[in-house]
């Protein structure tokens, strides 16, 4: 099922468009004309084997790369054509969590938190304001007694929830997962996975996540593409993926 059938016939604006972007590196064609939509409020997966783009993708789509042709637009903006002012003025509006999602080891999690605001001069609320911020959002990630801790004192699970904690914020409109649940045991990586569609809720972001863990497209989607050959290989609920009978797809779903 196209992006457009699901969304039919529903009030929601797309937020994310991508036509036909390519990006090669030394000859090597990674992106081979990807499209791709998000809708406002939506919770979408890209599934990809290793190497097949998917950070390539996400750096194009935030400016940090830019792709030989193709549309890649944000928020009603063409990434290809803002100038550094205008791509840190729309990154204030996107949440990132990166693979790896380092916290800065020497600062403890109350600093780590107040770092975004720091950046873009935010801390001018007030200390109190500050403060009672950080606690709100460490409570949504369940983990406001962590407050005092060092990064060291955080398992990482815990470092994970505060990192997401971190991009909440600034209260983004869109958060952009790389990877999210990488390197944590399938008991974390579930409860992060859950804890991702709760902010979605909570907050009213938007969510892309890419990833090969099809376990998020499993528990949380609401619409999954896959990225091979380059291309928007296929897209659809979970369940529509899951009984497409195609060999491509089908490699992805043998052990679900
Ligand atoms: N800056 C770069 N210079 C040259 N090649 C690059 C660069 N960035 C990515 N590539 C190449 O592009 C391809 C896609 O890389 P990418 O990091 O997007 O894969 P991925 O799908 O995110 O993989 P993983 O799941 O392992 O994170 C790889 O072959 C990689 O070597
Ligand atoms: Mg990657």
């Amino acid at each position: 099922m196209k992006s457009e059938e699901i969304h039919k016939g529903k009030d929601q604006q797309k937020i994310i468009e991508v036509i036909q972007l390519f990006k090669a590196f030394a000859g090597k064609q990674v992106l081979d004309g990807f499209d791709l939509d998000l809708y406002d409020g939506e919770c979408l997966v890209v599934i990809g084997k290793s190497g097949s783009g998917k950070t390539v993708m996400i750096r194009c789509l935030v400016g940090l790369m830019t792709g030989e042709s193709g549309k890649v637009s944000i928020l009603g903006k063409s990434i290809p054509d803002l100038n550094q002012k205008e791509l840190d003025e729309l990154r204030m509006h996107i949440g990132f969590l990166f693979q790896g999602s380092a916290l800065y080891d020497s600062m403890s999690v109350r600093e780590n938190m107040e770092f975004p605001l720091r950046r873009l001069r935010k801390m001018f609320s007030g200390k109190e304001a500050v403060e009672q911020l950080i606690r709100e959002v460490l409570g949504s990630v369940g983990l406001e007694q962590a407050i005092d801790l060092m990064p060291a004192e955080l398992s990482g699970g815990m470092k994970r929830r505060i990192a997401l904690a971190r991009t909440l914020i600034l209260r983004p409109q869109i958060i952009f997962y790389d990877e999210p649940t990488t390197g944590l045991d399938p008991i974390t990586a579930r409860e992060i996975i859950h804890l991702i569609g709760e902010v979605q809720k909570k907050y009213k972001t938007s969510s892309l996540i890419i990833t090969h863990d099809l376990n998020i497209a499993k528990l949380i989607s609401d619409r999954v593409v896959i990225l091979a050959e380059g291309k928007n290989y296929a897209e659809g609920t979970y369940e529509d993926l899951k009984a497409a009978n195609d060999s491509v797809i089908k490699a992805f779903f043998l052990s679900h």
